[in-house]
């Protein structure tokens, strides 16, 4: 795994950063297989990339018919509902992109069992990505928030879907919130071309300095499960989010 870790001073920066990153994997994906294959996350650091996105310049740099998107994690909610990943990222980004429909993949966060919603992806996964007997689904980029207890998809501290070591997708429960998720597990998150991480603001700055500093344990801190085998992974923070750590070193621009 190739780490690294890009502070800027603050939120719009970051966006930027994000949305240049985007471009050049999404380039590169292209050329080498004529797509690019994304997951995108939820949360208002996320949102505040796709708000770039959907602007010029980065909407006239990207090639959105070769785009292909997925979700991270979902919420247990209809499409249209406030809280939906799926409705943030059409709102943000999609109605304002000709990706084309067909390329849109969300998780059907609407089905009475999550559960079964979770089933569902990973039979979406299986169809959409061309994967011999025993592969696991390799995204170009895989977008990441971090909450400010040290979550990032929907595995949240405590539970199994931290550790599920053979399921793509998975359905916990999240006790703070009384609700399930849907959301892929570390099998297909750590098997990524690209992780990005998109991390700002002062709430933040105590799980990150656990994540990026501290002992493993990515029981409470899921964010440390994220380790891809053979890609890279950027942090992307600001001032506020990093302004704990001590003894990281950070790729200059
Ligand atoms: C979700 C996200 C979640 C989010 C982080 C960061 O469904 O809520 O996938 O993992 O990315 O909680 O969210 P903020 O950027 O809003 O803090």
């Amino acid at each position: 795994m190739t780490r690294l870790i890009r502070k800027v001073s603050y939120s719009q920066q970051l966006f930027s950063t994000a949305a240049k990153e985007f471009c050049e994997i999404a380039e590169k994906a292209i050329a080498r297989s004529g797509q690019m294959t994304v997951a995108l996350a939820g949360g208002s650091t996320p949102k505040g990339l796709y708000e770039l996105l959907a602007q010029d310049p980065y909407r006239s740099m990207v090639d959105w018919s070769a785009i292909h998107v997925y979700w991270g994690d979902e919420r247990h909610v209809s499409p249209d509902h406030q809280d939906s990943n799926y409705r943030m990222a059409q709102e943000a980004l999609l109605s304002y992109v000709p990706v084309i429909p067909e390329h849109i993949h969300r998780m059907q966060g609407e089905l009475p069992k999550a559960s079964d919603a979770a089933e569902a992806y990973e039979n979406i996964l299986r169809q959409e990505f061309p994967l011999s007997s025993g592969d696991v689904p390799v995204f170009d980029l895989i977008l990441l928030g971090m909450g400010p207890d040290g979550h990032t998809a929907s595995l949240f501290p405590g539970t199994e879907a931290v550790h599920e070591s053979s399921r793509w997708v998975a359905a916990p429960w999240v006790e703070k919130f009384q609700t399930h998720r849907v959301t892929l597990t570390p099998v297909v998150l750590n098997q990524a071309r690209h992780v990005m991480f998109l991390v700002s603001g002062r709430e933040k700055a105590n799980a990150l300095h656990v994540v990026l500093e501290g002992p493993p344990d990515p029981d409470q801190y899921p964010s440390q499960i994220i380790r891809p085998l053979s890609g890279r992974v950027l942090w992307l923070i600001d001032e506020q989010a990093a302004s704990l750590l001590e003894k990281t070193t950070f790729q200059t621009q």
